[in-house]
């Protein structure tokens, strides 16, 4: 196996920031690693693995053929920019950001539910969004049940929207007034995540729909989501409420989750014993617990996920995928 040339664009902020420490922590053997950012932050140092690497500013002249995969954490326009161009000099992006997730020709991908989708592979790998990666990995061992429906309720964190909303929540907190959200964030819930769409919906809710769908490849499953941004700093939770088709004994669905891959069931609520977003922060898996039969109808259950969304949300996924591509190599 030949050592990689490897670029993280995006390279000072949240997600571009945890997949460097990933890099790091995971011993990611490359031969070169480069740092991209904005103009704003060129020239200055960050030490990885004792090297220190100047942060080069992005532009196109970048994409000369010398980098073999680049981790993409930038904005998506900047993504819809750079990755066709990286592609087209030979270099495989993994791209973080929603602009190529639901183009048919591309794979989106959680390792532990579709990595076979980019064996041999070359060119752009979408990382799903950040709540759909943590439900995914959930409902991938449930699927021996029959997946009918499943009704998301999400409570967000702030990192999720990178430096600006933990930036927005800090304010609040001192008691100063929000910049970033359109409503302060600090003790308060916002039922607002990206833009409304005509039909009522967020972005957010829409994306967590389709790209379940895609990820899972069950173009028919029925799914709706409720997307909320809370006041905590690191952890999303996605409390999820799921139809099957077939007949199920609880016991069975708790089994298949213990098994799950990336998966860590904590769930003995009468010992106050569940997953939080505080104990959760800083954790590579996704963490499930709350499980019950829904009492509404037959074949239901209800199921709480929490997962580090820059983690396992964003910059893990991401690394496991380059972490896949390298042994393909
Ligand atoms: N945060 C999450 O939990 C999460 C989860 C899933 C996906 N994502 C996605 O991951 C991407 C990055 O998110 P983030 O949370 O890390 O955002 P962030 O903390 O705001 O960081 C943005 C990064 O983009 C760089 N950048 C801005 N303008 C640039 C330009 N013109 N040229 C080159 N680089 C530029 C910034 O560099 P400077 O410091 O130089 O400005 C910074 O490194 C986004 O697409 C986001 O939707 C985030």
């Amino acid at each position: 196996m030949s050592l990689l040339n490897l670029a993280v664009l995006g390279a000072t902020g949240l997600v571009g920031q945890t997949i460097i420490e990933q890099i790091e922590k995971r011993d990611i053997a490359y031969k070169s690693l480069r740092l991209f950012a904005s103009k704003s932050s060129a020239g200055r140092v960050v030490t990885v693995n004792s090297e220190d690497i100047v942060i080069e500013e992005l532009t196109e002249e970048v994409f000369d053929g010398s980098l073999d995969i680049a981790l993409f954490a930038v904005e998506s326009h900047l993504s819809a920019k750079f990755a066709p161009l990286a592609v087209s000099s030979g270099c495989t992006v993994i791209d973080n950001s929603s602009a190529f997730r639901m183009d048919e020709n591309i794979p989106l991908v959680v390792p532990e539910v579709n990595a076979e989708l980019i064996k041999d592979y070359h060119g752009i790998i979408a990382n799903p969004n950040c709540s759909t990666i943590q439900s995914v990995v959930a409902l991938a061992p449930l699927r021996q049940f029959g997946l009918k429906r499943v009704a998301y309720t999400t409570y967000q964190a702030v990192s999720g929207s990178g430096r600006g909303g933990l930036e927005d929540l800090e304010r609040g907190l001192k008691g100063q007034e929000n910049e970033f959200y359109p409503h302060p964030i600090a003790f308060n819930v916002l039922p607002h995540i990206d833009s409304f769409l005509a039909n009522g919906y967020s972005k957010e809710e829409i994306k967590m729909i389709e790209e379940s769908r895609k990820i899972l490849d069950l173009p028919e499953l029925k799914a709706t989501a409720t997307a909320v941004r809370v006041p905590v700093r690191y952890g999303h939770c996605v409390e999820m409420n799921i139809e099957f088709t077939q007949e199920f004994a609880l016991d069975e669905v708790r089994k298949a989750l213990e098994k799950g891959t990336g998966l860590n069931l904590l769930d003995a609520p009468g010992e106050n014993i569940y997953p939080t977003p505080l104990e959760v922060a800083g954790q590579d898996p996704v963490f499930v617990g709350r499980l019950r039969r829904d009492i509404s109808q037959e074949k239901g259950i209800h199921l709480w996920s929490v997962a580090d969304n820059v983690l396992k949300g964003a910059a893990l996924n991401a690394v496991q995928i380059l972490e896949y591509l390298i042994t393909q190599r």
